[in-house]
């Protein structure tokens, strides 16, 4: 009898109890049932609003309606929300909750790229840090700053694969291979989204920008980008099934032309792609406008056919063009938009929202700035991450620096804290960084430090002062680079060289006659041909963030052993462009098809980075018969033969050399480790190779194949010779 009461007990806590409430309020219905009933009870006019973004809490930008609460629709899908407390948020969610109709909340988006209000290092040096599991620590700490003010959807990771540095976007994204980005972008989508994205320790993720924006045609923005199948498949479709697969909610489509239909207009890849092939239920946003864009990119005439376009490829929000919000109510009336295609859109946008846990929580707690903002944790996540993703390029010895007492700090980037904190800075403020001169000061107790500017960032200035501090000193350090407003969105330049004047400051100082230490702090790889032979030293710290000063400090005393190798090539010149290290292979050898009047080498390449150890590499060695059958192993030993513990990342690159189906790169990266190594120990990496995930590619119709046949294996300068 017991049992039977038992069973009927449990039995009536699963029937879902009417509570009265319409069914998509009840939160103990799956998320289907509630979003199909919320949809049958909603006119067209509120199925159109909800597939609109608008912004909120900003209007000094000519782009940004910077509205009050007030005046923004009741029914509206999203905002971006520009504050950074939760107060004005709240107030217009409660607009949406309490004024409209059905009462269905907002999602507020923002671009919290590296921090939201802790800065951390920009994406492109995040993945010179080889380290995947701190990046989704940072992201971790960023999300929960961000929901923690007011923010639901962060639109991050850009996981765009970049080749051409003149295209100033190449300081957001992973650099220039689709695995890196894609294990990078995976890595910062569990990281927000991984505590729950009910929780307020969570934000929804937004990949961008798909897809091939990286591409744009001479490293302009918002241009044309010629792709061929096989590498859109292979080099910018691939990060983003990475990452689809980690379970980001959310994508963002882009502004480019992907060889003649615009990202954003694209059903190949937004329906056919996205939807069909990968089974993505997610939403996708448009990039900002984007919509509109399709006009001037000559593929529309006017709005009206424009937001038909969008919407019928697979774009279920506009962004800020007033296309859907116009046009899409009258597009449904008259036939030429089927509601079935808004209504799926429709659901996309609910799922997110119900997902989000925004029908139950709509309002985001108000907390005190001191509770959400730089938690100890976060910082140091904002330390480490500086310091294994700064990159000593080149150490003729004079680093670390040991036995000195006076130190002479010069240049535009010294004493400059804005700067450090790069593109896509969100609520960071100068104020929240420390500049590098304090980090060394506090560094060198027992040196004297000195500082002059020598130079303004575009290399304007009197160097008198500096070369007499040069004289001075028994070394110099010169932080040299760019302001953080030279890369990101628009920042496209002809060339990658630092300002002249920069270049002549440091002819100057080393003309004193004492060793120079580089700095360099920019958002995207330079010109550093003239700067190489006369710098001692050369050390990439990227756009480090609030604590990059510690760790520049503590490479240059020794107290850390710089770890970060380049994810991206440093072309010898800016005439090399596009340069990368997984390019196809050439039908000439030798000395055809290279340049007549430069090297056709990079000055530093992909996965170039010193230590102040040395590591050696063993034989690698497959474990067990190798086969296309089944996943096998290959090891290899690497020792750390010098007298520093330190950090280091190995490389596993394949290659199949001949492949009939299309040809492929001279190498591709398809895993990376990075371990401690005590000085004098040895330790064992382990590819696990399945040849179904890593030693195949993708034919024009995104269908992956493996052929039998020759294969190499590539650690360290290493190769093993595979016949499977
Ligand atoms: C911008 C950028 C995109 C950003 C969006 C919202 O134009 O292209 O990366 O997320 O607008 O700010």
């Amino acid at each position: 009898m017991k049992k039977f009461l038992l069973t009927g007990l449990i039995a009536l806590c699963l029937v879902p109890v009417s509570t009265g409430k319409p069914a998509y309020k009840n939160p103990r219905l799956p998320e289907e049932k509630r979003v199909e009933d919320l949809l049958s009870r909603m006119t067209l006019a509120e199925k159109v609003m909800q597939l609109n973004q608008y912004t909120l809490g900003r209007n000094d930008n000519v782009n940004n309606i910077g509205e009050v609460v007030g005046k923004l629709p009741a029914e509206l899908g999203s905002v971006i929300y520009f504050g950074s407390d939760p107060v004005l948020r709240n107030a217009m969610q409660k607009r949406a909750m309490e004024e409209s109709r059905l009462g269905i909340p907002l999602i507020f988006g923002y671009d919290d790229i590296h921090g939201f209000k802790t800065v951390y290092q920009i994406s492109l040096g995040q993945a010179c840090s080889w380290n995947p599991a701190l990046v989704e620590k940072m992201c971790a700490h960023s999300a929960r700053e961000a929901r923690r003010s007011g923010i639901d959807w962060t639109f991050s990771p850009m996981i765009d694969v970049a080749r051409d540095p003149r295209w100033g976007r190449v300081a957001e994204g992973y650099g220039e291979d689709p695995y890196v980005n894609g294990v990078f972008g995976a890595a910062s989508v569990r990281g927000y989204q991984g505590a729950g994205l009910r929780s307020l320790d969570a934000v929804a993720a937004c990949l961008k920008h798909y897809v091939g924006y990286g591409a744009s045609e001479a490293g302009r923005d918002y241009v044309y980008t010629e792709i061929s199948r096989p590498t859109l498949w292979n080099v910018y479709l691939y990060p983003y099934k990475m990452c689809v697969d980690a379970g980001a909610v959310s994508l963002m489509s882009s502004f480019n032309d992907i060889s003649g239909v615009p990202g954003s207009a694209n059903h190949y890849t937004l329906s056919e792609v996205l939807r069909d092939a990968w089974g993505f239920d997610g939403l996708v946003v448009s990039d900002w406008d984007a919509v509109r864009q399709l006009i001037n990119q000559g593929y529309c005439k006017d709005l009206e056919e424009a937001s038909e376009a969008a919407i019928t490829a697979g774009v279920d929000m506009d962004m800020m063009s007033h296309g859907y919000d116009t046009y899409l109510g009258d597009l449904v009336g008259s036939g030429k938009v089927p509601l079935s295609v808004v209504d799926e859109a429709v659901r996309r946008v609910l799922r997110v929202k119900f997902r989000l846990g925004l029908f139950e929580n709509p309002y985001t707690p108000e907390e005190a700035p001191e509770k959400r903002f730089f938690l100890p944790e976060a910082l140091e996540t904002a330390s480490q991450l500086a310091a294994e993703s700064m990159v000593l390029l080149k150490n003729d010895g004079v680093l670390p620096v040991k036995d000195v007492s006076r130190i002479a700090v010069v240049g535009p980037l010294a004493n400059n804290r804005l700067d450090l904190l790069g593109n896509w800075k969100a609520h960071g403020e100068a104020a929240d960084a420390d500049a590098f001169l304090s980090g060394i000061e506090r560094e060198f107790p027992s040196a004297e430090v000195r500082y002059e500017e020598g130079c303004n960032v575009r290399g304007e200035g009197d160097f008198s002062a500096a070369v007499e501090l040069a004289r001075w000193s028994d070394v110099v350090v010169l932080c040299l680079g760019e302001m953080l407003n030279w890369s990101g969105e628009n920042t496209s330049r002809s060339s990658i060289a630092l300002p002249a004047g920069q270049e002549r400051l440091l002819e100057a100082l080393k003309a004193a006659g004492k060793p120079v230490v580089v700095t360099l702090t920019n958002g995207r790889p330079l010109e550093l041909n003239r700067i190489e032979p006369l710098a001692n030293a050369i050390l990439e710290t990227w756009q480090p963030g609030i604590n990059g000063a510690g760790a520049l400090a503590g490479i240059l005393s020794g107290r850390i052993n710089p770890s970060g190798k380049l994810a991206i090539t440093f072309p010898w010149s800016t005439g090399q462009i596009p340069i990368y290290y997984n390019r196809h292979k050439s039908g000439r050898r030798g000395t055809q098809g290279i340049y007549k009047d430069i090297t056709s080498d990079p000055l530093y390449p992909f996965g170039h980075g010193l230590s102040y150890t040395t590591f050696e590499y063993g034989e690698p060695v497959c474990v067990g018969a190798p086969s296309l059958g089944a996943p096998f192993k290959v090891e290899v030993k690497v020792t750390n033969t010098g007298a520093a513990d330190g950090l280091e990342t190995v490389l596993w690159y394949i290659s199949d050399p001949y492949c009939r189906v299309v040809t492929r790169p001279e190498k591709e990266l398809k895993y990376f480790e990075k371990k401690l190594i005590k000085a004098g120990a040895s330790e064992t990496f382990v590819f696990e190779v399945d040849p179904a995930r890593d030693l195949g590619y993708l034919d024009g119709a995104g269908r992956y194949f493996v052929e039998a046949g020759e294969y190499h294996i590539f650690v360290g300068d290493k190769d093993i010779k595979l016949q499977l």
